[in-house]
Formats: C-alpha cells, structure tokens, sequence
C-alpha cells in the first residue's frame, strides 16, 4: 500500500524486502515456530503441508515449521516430527507449496531434553543433569560426552536434510528451556564438568551446534536462532548473561536472533502472556497421574502473566542496541501499527505466532486494512489454541465474545 503512513509518523517498510544472511523475504513478516501438533507418529501430515501453504498465500514472507527434533529421543509428543530420511520428501511437499506462493520457509530444530517422552520415543529423556522435571514427572538422565557429541552431529545432520527438503532457513531452539536452554541455564545445568559452572562452559553446546550448523548451512541456507532474553524462573539464565550469548551468537555467524523467553517446565506462559487454560491443558493430557497432578498443582506452579500488546519489547530494545546483526521480534503483535512500531525501533523482522492461527491470510488482512486488528485481542488471549496442541492439531477456539459469556 503505496504512501500509507504508519500510525507513529514514519514511512512504512514491513512490506519492503528484508536479508537473513543469504536469503530474501518479500517482506518483514514471518511465521513464528508455533506447534502445530500436525505430524501423526512423526510424519507431516497434509494438514500441516495446508496450514503453511495457507500461511503463505497469507503474505507473509516466511513460515516456520515448529518444533522438529533432531533426534527421536528429543520429542516430546508422539505427533512431533523428527528430522530424518523418510521425512524429506513430505517436507519437500511443504516447502514446494509455500513457495509457489512466494513465502520462504524456515524449520526450527531442536531437542526436548528433559521435556523428552519415553513413551513417545523408547528412550528414557536425557539431559545436562539429572533434575527432576515436575512439567512430565520426567527423571532424566544425565548426558555423557558421547551423547553431547551425537547430539551436536544430529544438528547437523538435520541441516542438512533441512536444506535436502527444500528449507530456506533452519531456526535452531536454543530458549524455552529446551535441551540447549536447559545447558545454558544454571537451574538446570548442574554439570562439574566442561559443560557445566561458568557461562562459557554452560555455551560450550549451543556454541558446538552452532560450528556444526553453519559448516552444513553452507552459503546457501539461513540460520536463525530463537534465544531467551530471560528464563524467568528463579535460579535461571537472567538477562545479562543472555546478552553475553547473544553476543556468542553474532560472533559465530547466525544470521539473525529471534528473541523469546520462558520455561516451558516452570514459566511456560511467560513467552505468550494471557490467562492459562489450565482445564483444557488437563483434559487433554494422556497419563492419568500427569493429569491428577496438574488438576492439583498447576494452578500452583505455573505463573499467570498479563497480555499488553508488545510485551517484550522494552527487553528487546536492549538486545538491539547491544547487538548489530538481524533481529526478530516476537510476542504480542495483533495489529499493524504493533509491526510497524517494532520496525521504526530497528527491528529488521517481526513474527507472529497467535494472530496465524485463526487468520493464516493476517498478513493480506493488514495490508488491505491497515486498521485490522487479529481477534486475538478480543480473546484476551485465553489461550485454548495452545490447549489444542498437546493432544491434536493447532486450532483457535474462540468463538467470539458472545460465545465466550
Ligand atoms: C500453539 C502455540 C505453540 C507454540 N509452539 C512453539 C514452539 O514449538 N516453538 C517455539 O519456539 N515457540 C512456540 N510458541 C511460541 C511462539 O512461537 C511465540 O514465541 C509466542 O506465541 C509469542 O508470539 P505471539 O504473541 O505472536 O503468539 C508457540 C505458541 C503457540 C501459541
């Protein structure tokens, strides 16, 4: 839309194209990595090839495919992709059909660590030390030196096999409290030995991913990283110390930082904000223990935060101005003005997880309408379309407000 002036006074560019390292986007808009919950024994279903092919015809610049471990033993649901062979040609599908719409498309890899469900994967959870994780009444084990080894190789080798299916950009997880969030963080990093104590031991991981990853993204693929700026949990990696890994980041090549925060484990919906929909995370949880548990203590454990529209973007601000390569900013965008405000602030990209699920075509929405606002914010967000992952596909559950009273 020629001439639209954003509504804080400045030229618009989110629909200019921007650079991740060796790729284009049409625009400033992608798809934040948001669990879709739609690959049935760890195969890409038609629904998530639909979803993101939607995505693209949306307009946004690149989508995301959520949440791929790069080891089966890194899942933490049975309907989670994990990056291998006989995967490549359905992802191939996918990616075919984002870009005949003229999107990119990016995969987020990762591992579960102590989130790991041995009932999904055979294998009992690993992780840098043995801690009791409340979230899955997980008792994980701790890595060896081998397992770190196959763990950084897997990385690579998923890049790879990424780059074979037609990827753009792999996003490598490394917040949420995650196998490489759980590394860095000295709540759950317990380990005595290279791993384990100092910063720099507690990024000896994510910095080896790193090395690995870059060899196999060669020139040809884009590597994101979606970071915490604070684990929000007591005993965690707070802000500085993430500004310090950010920085490792930069120097190691990634072409862009992706900034979130949380504990998927403890703080959960500090990266979302908004109410918890505790009854129908426990309706939907398989083992009858987990259940009763939650059904007792979540309400307890997991810490409610409230939604304002940008609400990471003071702490962003600060990553932007310690750091010079591209940075995504997530969390809380539901409007127009909210991207463009973020891009006048020097944010190269913004991504939007939420406002995707119940309007794929958002991004058109707002280009058509600068004044279109998602119904995310009329939601509260209650967040149901999180529920819906842990036993199904992704699907907004909102009504609208007559049918939430
Ligand atoms: C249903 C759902 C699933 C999510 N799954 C993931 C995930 O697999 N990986 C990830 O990094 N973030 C995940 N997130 C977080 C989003 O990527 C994003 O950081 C967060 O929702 C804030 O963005 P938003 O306000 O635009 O929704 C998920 C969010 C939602 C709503």
């Amino acid at each position: 839309m020629p001439g639209y002036q954003n509504p804080i006074g400045r030229h618009t560019m989110l629909f200019t194209p921007g650079i991740i390292g060796p790729i284009t986007l049409r625009n400033r808009t992608i798809r934040s990595a948001g669990f879709e919950g739609m690959c049935p024994d760890g195969v890409p279903s038609e629904s998530l090839l639909r979803y993101h092919e939607s995505v693209a015809a949306g307009g946004i610049g690149m989508t995301t495919v959520a949440y791929v471990s790069v080891e089966n033993g890194g899942r933490t649901f049975s309907h989670q992709a994990w990056m291998r062979p006989e995967v490549v040609p359905e992802f191939r599908k996918l990616t075919d059909a984002v870009h005949r719409h003229g999107a990119l498309a990016s995969v987020q890899l990762g591992h579960g660590g102590n989130m790991g469900d041995r009932k999904v994967s055979g294998q009992r959870a690993v992780a840098p030390s043995t801690r009791m994780n409340l979230f899955g009444l997980n008792l994980p084990r701790a890595m060896t030196a081998a397992d770190i080894d196959r763990n950084v190789k897997a990385y690579g080798e998923a890049v790879r096999m990424s780059h074979d299916a037609g990827f753009d950009a792999v996003e490598i997880h490394a917040g949420h409290g995650y196998l490489i969030s759980q590394f860095l963080s000295p709540w759950t990093n317990r380990r005595r030995d290279e791993y384990g104590g100092s910063l720099e031991n507690r990024q000896r991981l994510l910095r080896r991913v790193m090395r690995e990853v870059k060899n196999a993204a060669g020139s040809k693929t884009a590597v994101l990283v979606k970071v915490n700026m604070d684990d929000a949990v007591r005993g965690g990696m707070k802000e500085a110390e993430s500004l310090e890994t950010s920085r490792m980041l930069e120097g190691e090549g990634a072409d862009a930082l992706v900034l979130s925060g949380g504990f998927v484990s403890k703080s959960s919906f500090y990266m979302m904000k908004g109410k918890i929909p505790h009854r129908e995370i426990i309706r939907r949880q398989s083992s009858p223990i987990i259940k009763t548990g939650m059904f007792f203590f979540s309400r307890l454990v997991v810490k409610e935060y409230p939604f304002r529209e940008l609400y990471f973007l003071d702490a962003a601000r600060r990553f932007r101005e310690a750091l010079k390569l591209p940075l995504v900013y997530v969390g809380g965008i539901v409007s127009r003005s909210a991207m463009e405000r973020v891009l006048a602030e020097g944010f190269q990209f913004v991504a939007l997880a939420r406002a995707l699920v119940k309007e794929p075509d958002f991004v058109k929405r707002v280009q058509a309408d600068p004044g279109h606002v998602s119904p995310c914010l009329e939601c509260g967000p209650q967040n149901l379309c999180v529920a819906t992952m842990y036993d199904g596909e992704m699907e907004c559950l909102y009504q609208g407000n007559a049918a939430a009273q």
